[in-house]
């Protein structure tokens, strides 16, 4: 991969998103056709610029949008405005104790798949579609640099585990699951950018305790983990 030099970051949440902000001095920036659509900020690193977007929250809940379809929708139009030349989407993921996983572990995606997308379940062509299986900018240089944790994080709509999608994961050999990256990666797919998925666990799927309940107490734990990682990560890619 060429060395980039437009970094376009996305997140879900502004909570997420404000330690990075901070650590890199990101200023939020005013655009020409100033959008419904998501906040940017903007700060150059080694002589790369990076853009942060994050959805609009929903005024209506007062609510950040997390979702597969805000993040396709702020994907597409932050690419059209910004044209980068690589898309990272980072954030929170579920995870598997079954799999290894434990809290804070920050994962790097060699692939995006969907779990809960599903027309014709019997047609090959649509099975595939539906599962998506997006390529995704992979160097196991970085997991070892970065003492990341690898593997492929599946996306659907929802954060409690139910049976059917818990089948689809283990179809997809997910070992992380969370509610944006397929979305994004199936865009810059069409758009022919490559995107790097950084996600960090706060919570596991697979043990009695609520995963709402273990996000709401690891939350800040798993943020830091995360940032930390990205900040390396970026440092990496300014080299
Ligand atoms: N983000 C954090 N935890 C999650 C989960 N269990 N499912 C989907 N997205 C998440």
């Amino acid at each position: 991969m060429n060395k980039p030099k437009r970094i376009l970051i996305q997140m879900a949440m502004f909570d997420e998103a404000r330690p990075l902000r901070e650590i890199f001095n990101f200023t939020q920036e005013q655009f020409a056709h100033d959008s419904v659509l998501f906040d940017l900020y903007k700060t150059t690193v080694d002589q790369n610029i990076l853009y942060l977007v994050i959805p609009k929250k929903c005024l209506r809940y007062d609510v950040s949008r997390v979702g597969s379809l805000m993040a396709a929708l702020v994907a597409w139009a932050a690419i059209e405005l910004l044209q980068p030349d690589l898309m990272i989407n980072m954030g929170t993921a579920g995870g598997f104790q079954s799999k290894g996983a434990k809290i804070g572990d920050v994962y790097l995606a060699d692939k995006a798949t969907y779990h809960d997308r599903e027309f014709h379940p019997i047609r090959d062509a649509f099975k595939k579609y539906s599962v998506g299986d997006y390529p995704v900018c992979f160097d196991e240089k970085w997991v070892t640099a970065l003492a990341l944790k690898k593997g492929i994080v599946s996306s659907g709509n929802r954060m409690l585990l139910i049976d059917a999608d818990a089948k689809q994961m283990e179809k997809n050999q997910a070992v992380a699951k969370d509610m944006e990256a397929a979305a994004i990666a199936e865009v810059t797919e069409l758009k022919n950018i490559p995107i790097i998925i950084l996600k960090s666990i706060t919570d596991l799927v697979d043990i009695k305790q609520s995963s709402h309940e273990q996000f709401d107490q690891n939350f800040h734990l798993a943020v830091e983990q995360l940032i930390k990682k990205a900040q390396g990560l970026i440092l990496l890619l300014g080299k």
